[in-house]
């Protein structure tokens, strides 16, 4: 049996429980607000490894805009350059050889430069439509439409585009916010595509081949969760593209900061001297990524176990598979939950806010607001609580 949720905010949902003849009272909770990715989750190991990965720049240090002036991308510092890819080596989940590498402001910034690098010189009158599969990522639209560009236009889902002309097409595999494996749906000779692989790592998923395509984005932030350093990096294989997107970031923000392209190499040094079992920092960091696994696979232990037989909200359950980097079959580990409420709840974030849960519901992805997204990346304390609030919407229910 579902309950219809009313759509007045102002209405306590849990009175209308209590109406249903469920538990009356629920003792009041503080606001879980778990409407971003904010990796905080892998915070506690970074902590453990205390001055391994500590960087020491001086006042004289780092100072010019210059890095690399024979590199295409010219201010991507070597160190980084050569981290990213020894980490791609280490990790097998892209190919970077004959590829160029451009470090950008977080990957939010490589795929505005992307984007611009696809449409200039404006070859037709009409802005060129950009679309990806629903669910998408919720700042596909927000980014590509907030300059209202006669360059490029946001059309929405790739599933059910249908207008002529050029278009490109963003595929995010694993998907935010539902964590399926993507590959093109528009399949018609004038398309360019754009993959975003922020979450295509070890700890979320099977690294089942070598990403090999003209242009993929990757961002520290989910890698070693350092979201504050604001680093991500591209590997375009044309020349002129990998121009392109270099000239965008020139005329934006003039590069990208050294300070943070510095201790993103080193941490990523750190993560591959953990993984090859080399160097003095091996023996404290260990593996990462089997860490993180770990961390991840209890995570979603719990929320199975929280939402077993409930009612109200159900899960995706995704296949295994055989990961190159680990040898094992290994289960899906979204960093996101995307929660599907049960029959008789339209709206899915309404239904949380009832409990004091504040996720992203599904219109900002382009689906039905039956679906809700949910960070699994937040601090353990979040976490605990995301779990307890389920928890106890199951009891509500069950009158325990
Ligand atoms: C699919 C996807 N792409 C890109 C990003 C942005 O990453 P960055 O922090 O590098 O800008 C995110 C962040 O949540 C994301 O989920």
């Amino acid at each position: 049996m579902g309950c219809t949720m009313s759509s007045d905010p102002s209405v306590d949902k849990r009175s209308l429980f209590s109406a249903n003849g469920a538990r009356a009272s629920v003792s009041p909770n503080s606001v879980l607000a778990l409407t971003t990715g904010d990796p905080r989750v892998f915070e506690p190991f970074w902590r453990k490894m205390g001055d391994a990965c500590k960087v020491v720049i001086g006042g004289g240090d780092l100072m010019s805009y210059f890095s690399d002036v024979g590199n295409v991308c010219w201010f991507l510092e070597p160190e980084l350059g050569d981290a990213i890819r020894r980490l791609h080596r280490v990790v097998g989940n892209a190919v970077t050889e004959d590829r160029h590498i451009v470090v950008g402001t977080g990957s939010t910034q490589l795929f505005q430069a992307a984007l611009y690098a696809l449409t200039t010189p404006a070859a037709a009158v009409e802005p060129v439509s950009v679309v990806s599969s629903a669910p998408y990522y919720s700042s596909y639209p927000e980014v590509v439409d907030c300059l209202r560009s006669s360059l490029y236009k946001w059309e929405g889902d790739a599933c059910t585009f249908n207008k002529d002309g050029p278009y490109i097409e963003v595929v995010n595999s694993p998907n935010n916010p539902d964590g399926t494996l993507r590959e093109t749906v528009v399949k018609r000779g004038q398309g360019k595509v754009i993959y975003d692989f922020a979450y295509y790592w070890p700890q979320y998923t099977a690294i089942t081949s070598a990403a090999d395509h003209d242009i993929m984005l990757f961002t520290f932030s989910k890698c070693t969760g350092h979201a504050g350093s604001r680093i991500g990096w591209a590997l375009v294989k044309d020349k002129d593209i990998a121009k392109k997107m270099t000239q965008y970031i020139t005329i934006t923000s003039i590069g990208v900061s050294k300070e943070s392209q510095f201790r993103a190499a080193k941490i990523m040094k750190v993560i591959c001297d953990g993984c090859q079992n080399v160097g003095s920092t091996a023996a404290k960091s260990g593996n990462f990524f089997e860490y993180a696994r770990v961390i991840m696979s209890k995570r979603w232990q719990k929320l199975r176990e929280a939402l077993q037989h409930s009612e109200y909200l159900s899960l995706f359950k995704y296949p295994r598979e055989r990961c190159l980097f680990t040898g094992e079959l290994n289960e899906r580990l979204p960093a996101f939950a995307w929660l599907e409420c049960k029959e008789g709840i339209k709206d899915c974030e309404e239904f949380l806010r009832g409990f004091d849960v504040v996720g992203r519901g599904g219109k900002a992805f382009g689906a039905d607001p039956k679906f809700v997204r949910v960070s699994l990346l937040c601090g353990d304390e979040d976490f605990n609580g995301i779990i307890e609030r389920l928890l106890e919407i199951k009891g509500i229910r069950n009158g325990n």
